[in-house]
C-alpha cells in the first residue's frame, strides 16, 4: 500500500473490535497476525472472521476467492512471540487497564524496539499505558468504532511522550485503509465519546428528573434532533454496562458532575439489565410490540392568535375569528389571554413562548400546554405541561397535533424542552472544546459524523442553528439549573459578539 510504513500488524484480542480490526488491515493488503489467550478463543476469532466476510460475500461485496486472500492474510496464534516481527501491534484486549498493562509488558518484551505499539482502548489513559512500558514514545491510541470494517472514522492519539513519527506514521496508515483519521490528544473519552456520552447521561438524568419519558425523549431526539436513533435506542445498542464504564472513566478526568453515570444507569446494570445484547435494558427486546396504527382523525382547525408568523409546521390556520378553533396557538402572553377569552370551552390553548406565566394570566390556566416546534422543517411538537396544565389536556393536544400529521412529544415546561434541553449543551461542549484547543473544527465535526452517526457535525450545526440562538438557549438552561457547564463557553460569546460564524 502506498504511503504505508507498516507492512506486517499485530492485533491482541480477536473480541468484537480486535477481529474487525484484523479484518479492515488485510483488506489493505497488510500481513497480519492474530494472537488470542487461548484455544478456544482463538476459535472463537476465527470464526467472527470467517462470519463478517462471509457475511460481505453473501451480499455480494466479496468474492469468496477475496474472502479467502484476507483470511489467508491473517496468522491466528496464542504466542505472543509470533508477533517479534511486526512493526506494529494494536491491542483490543477488555477495557481494564491491569488487563492491558500486562498485555503492553509482553509486548514489549516480544517486540522489535523500533515496533509501535498500539491500543484500541475507548476510554483508558493512553498515557497510563505508556508509562508502564519500556518505550513510552513509541504508544499510540488508536480507537476504531464499532464494527471496525464499516466505520470510517478512526481517532488515532498521542501523549506528552509520543515521538513525532510514530502518530503520522499510523494516521497514513488509517488513511490509507480508506477511513478518516482524526489526531488528537489524550484525554478521557477523546473527541467522540466526551461529547456523546455527555449527551446520553444528561438524556438519563432527564428521564430520572420525570421531564419526559424514554419514548419522548427518543422519537424527540430522532425526528426533531435528526439523529438516526434516540439516546436509549442508542445506550441499548451500544451496553450499558460500556455506558457505565466510559461514564465513570470520562468523570474520573473530568469531575465534571454532568459526567456522573446517571443512578438509572447503574440500577439496570445492577440488575443485569445491559440493554439488547441482554434482552432488556432502557426497552425490552423479547416481544416486539405490535405498532398500533394511528386511527384517522379528521384535520382539526387551527386558529393562531397574535403578531407575526405562524410556525409552518402548522400549516393551513385560521386568524380572526377563533371560537371554531380546535387548538388555538397564541404567539405571546398576550394574545393568549385574548384568545382565551374568545375560545370554545372545550378547545385547547397553546403558547409558543414561556409558558407558566401566561398560563396564569390567560383565566384558563387548566387548558394551556406550551408548544415548541424546535425545528422548521423537522415534523416534531413538544407539548409543554405545567403543574395548572388540566388532566387529558396534553393528550387532547397530542392528538390534534398528531392529526396535523406531526410527531408530537410531552415535556414538563423547562428550558430547552426535550431537543434544544439536549443539543445545546452537547454544543456548549464542542464549543469549549475547539476554544480550548484540543481539537479543530474539521476533526470535531468528523468525530461526531463518521463516529457517532450525526448528520451534522456539532461546530457546522452551531453555525446552522445561529450562535445566538445557542447563546440564548444555554443562558437559559444556566438560569434554570445554575450548572456551570451549561453557561455558554467563551468562543460562543466572542463569535457572537464579532458576529463571525465559527467556521
Ligand atoms: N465494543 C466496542 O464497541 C468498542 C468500540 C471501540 C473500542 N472498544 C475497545 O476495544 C477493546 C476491546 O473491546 P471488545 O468489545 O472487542 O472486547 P471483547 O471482549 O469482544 O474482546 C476482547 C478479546 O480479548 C481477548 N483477550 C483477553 N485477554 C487477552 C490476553 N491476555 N491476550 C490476548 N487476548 C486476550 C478475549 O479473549 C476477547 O476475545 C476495549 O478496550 C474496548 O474499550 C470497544
Amino acid at each position: 500500500m502506498s504511503g504505508v510504513s507498516f507492512s506486517k500488524v499485530g492485533v491482541v484480542g480477536l473480541g468484537t473490535m480486535g477481529a474487525g480490526i484484523a479484518e479492515v488491515l488485510a483488506r489493505g493488503e497488510l500481513a497480519v497476525v492474530g494472537i488470542e489467550i487461548n484455544r478456544d478463543a482463538l476459535e472463537r476469532g476465527r470464526g467472527h472472521l470467517e462470519k463478517s466476510t462471509g457475511r460481505a460475500v453473501k451480499r455480494g461485496r466479496l468474492t469468496e476467492d477475496g474472502q479467502r486472500a484476507i483470511l489467508d492474510r491473517i496468522a491466528l496464534s496464542t504466542d505472543f512471540g509470533d508477533l517479534a516481527d511486526c512493526d506494529l501491534v494494536i491491542e483490543a484486549v477488555p477495557e481494564r487497564l491491569d488487563l492491558k498493562r500486562k498485555v503492553f509488558a509482553e509486548l514489549d518484551r516480544v517486540c522489535r524496539a523500533d515496533a509501535v505499539l498500539a491500543t484500541n482502548t475507548s476510554s483508558l489513559s493512553v498515557t497510563d499505558i505508556a508509562v508502564s512500558t519500556g518505550r513510552p514514545t513509541k504508544i499510540v491510541g488508536v480507537h476504531f468504532f464499532n464494527p471496525a470494517p464499516v466505520m470510517k472514522l478512526v481517532e488515532v492519539i498521542g501523549t506528552v511522550l509520543t515521538e513525532d513519527g510514530a502518530v503520522g506514521r499510523v494516521a497514513d496508515l488509517v488513511t490509507a485503509l480508506g477511513k478518516t483519521p482524526v489526531v488528537i490528544g489524550d484525554r478521557a473519552g477523546f473527541v467522540a465519546n466526551r461529547l456523546l456520552f455527555g449527551y446520553l447521561n444528561q438524556a438519563a438524568g432527564m428521564l430520572e428528573a420525570g421531564h419526559a419519558t424514554r419514548d419522548d425523549i427518543d422519537a424527540a431526539m430522532k425526528v426533531g434532533g435528526g439523529l438516526p436513533m434516540g439516546p436509549f435506542t442508542l445506550m441499548d445498542l451500544i451496553g450499558l454496562d460500556t455506558c457505565l464504564e466510559v461514564l465513570e472513566a470520562i468523570y474520573a478526568e473530568s469531575r465534571d458532575r454532568r459526567h456522573a453515570p446517571a443512578p438509572v444507569l447503574r440500577e439496570l446494570v445492577t440488575a443485569g439489565l445491559l440493554g439488547r445484547k441482554t434482552g432488556r435494558g432502557f426497552y425490552s427486546y423479547d416481544a416486539p410490540a405490535e405498532a398500533e396504527a394511528p386511527a384517522d382523525a379528521p384535520r382539526p382547525v387551527v386558529g393562531v392568535a397574535g403578531d407575526g408568523d405562524a410556525p409552518a409546521a402548522l400549516g393551513e390556520v385560521v386568524r380572526g375569528d377563533l371560537s371554531g378553533a380546535d387548538l388555538i396557538v397564541a404567539l405571546d402572553e398576550k394574545a393568549l389571554a385574548e384568545a382565551a377569552a374568545a375560545a370554545r370551552p372545550d378547545a385547547v390553548l397553546a403558547v409558543t413562548g414561556p409558558v407558566i406565566a401566561a398560563a396564569v394570566a390567560s383565566g384558563r390556566p387548566a387548558d394551556v400546554v406550551g408548544l415548541h416546534f424546535p425545528e422548521a422543517d423537522r415534523p416534531l411538537a413538544e407539548i409543554a405541561t405545567t403543574v395548572v396544565t388540566g388532566e387529558g389536556v396534553a393528550d387532547r393536544a397530542a392528538a390534534l397535533v398528531a392529526a396535523l400529521g406531526l410527531t408530537p412529544v410531552r415535556c414538563r415546561d423547562r428550558a430547552g424542552h426535550i431537543v434544544d434541553a439536549l443539543r445545546f449543551p452537547y454544543l456548549n461542549d464542542a464549543a469549549a472544546m475547539l476554544g480550548a484547543g484540543y481539537a479543530d473544527a474539521d476533526s470535531i465535526d468528523a468525530a461526531m459524523r463518521l463516529g457517532c452517526g450525526y448528520p451534522i457535525g456539532p461546530i457546522a450545526d452551531l453555525d446552522r442553528l445561529g450562535l445566538d440562538r445557542a447563546v440564548a438557549v444555554l443562558n437559559a438552561l444556566y438560569a434554570e439549573t445554575r450548572e456551570p457547564a451549561l453557561a455558554p463557553a467563551p468562543l460562543l460569546e466572542e463569535h457572537v459578539t464579532a458576529g463571525r460564524p465559527l467556521r
